[in-house]
């Protein structure tokens, strides 16, 4: 338990630091393969190594997407514009151990619908986070999310979960985003795994495309998403992907 909090909190703050420098960058006119470029850039020079690159045959260093992609996006030459929402995904893998983290982005000004999206799916991950400690139910954190995301008029995303991370980049738990209290597996201290709640403003349903990889509404309507890898102690949570920037 020692080991595994002391190595994902060191691969977690080079994944939280990779989007700090993403944010220090991204704006209109930036191509999602420069974000890529830069996050393999600042994970390789602090000696770790991009777990999404070839991982599955994945092509690319981190996941890119916007507006109506949900996640997978494939960083391209595609050149982000005025209004756009971007979630930039990225893990660091140090030392055999994993940090996978996610935050949305605005590019210049975006509309008001996609604020609150944002905002809501930012709130949904904090109020299930703030409920962890040893002995509540997985079910908690998937009815904490789905209660605050339904009550403010958009849905949870029910095609892809969170996960156990350690030495596995993906295990077990699998961690839904929506539920009931009281059911599934009870948290214990030491457990490692992400909260990564991905919110549509219109259905939930989702489709791959071609590509394979690219997740997105079947309806078209914008999705949003953010990811930290969270540890359980006794008595409450260590977050091990915290911004280094406020907030
Ligand atoms: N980082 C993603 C997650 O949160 C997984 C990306 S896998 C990739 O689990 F192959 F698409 F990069
Ligand atoms: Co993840
Ligand atoms: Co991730």
């Amino acid at each position: 338990m020692i080991e595994s909090f002391e190595k994902t909190r060191v691969a977690g703050s080079i994944a939280a630091g990779a989007l700090d420098e993403v944010s220090k960058i991204i704006n209109p006119g930036v191509t999602t393969e420069e974000i890529d470029n830069l996050c393999y850039e600042y994970i390789n020079d602090n000696g770790a190594y991009s777990a999404p690159l070839f991982y599955r045959g994945f092509p690319k260093s981190c996941c890119t997407s916007t507006n109506h992609i949900v996640c997978h996006g494939i960083p391209s030459n595609k050149i982000l514009k005025e209004g756009d929402i971007v979630n930039v995904d990225v893990t660091a893998l140090k030392d055999g151990w994993h940090g996978d983290t996610s935050r949305m982005f605005e590019i210049g000004k975006i509309s008001i619908k996609a604020k609150k999206l944002i905002e809501t799916t930012h709130q949904s991950m904090m109020k299930a986070i703030n409920i962890l400690k040893e002995g509540i139910h997985l079910g908690d954190i998937g009815a904490t999310i789905q209660e605050h995301v339904e009550s403010n008029g958009f849905s949870v995303v029910q095609d892809f979960c969170g996960h156990g991370t350690g030495k596995s980049f993906h295990c077990e738990p699998n961690v839904l985003h929506y539920g009931k209290k009281g059911t599934g597996e009870k948290l214990k201290s030491g457990m490692i795994f992400t909260i990564e709640p991905m919110i549509n403003s219109g259905n939930f349903e989702t489709k791959i495309l071609n590509d394979g990889w690219t997740a997105v509404t079947k309806d078209k309507s914008l999705s949003a998403q953010f990811e930290h890898t969270v540890g359980i102690t006794k008595d409450g949570y260590e977050i091990f992907t915290q911004s280094k920037l406020v907030g």
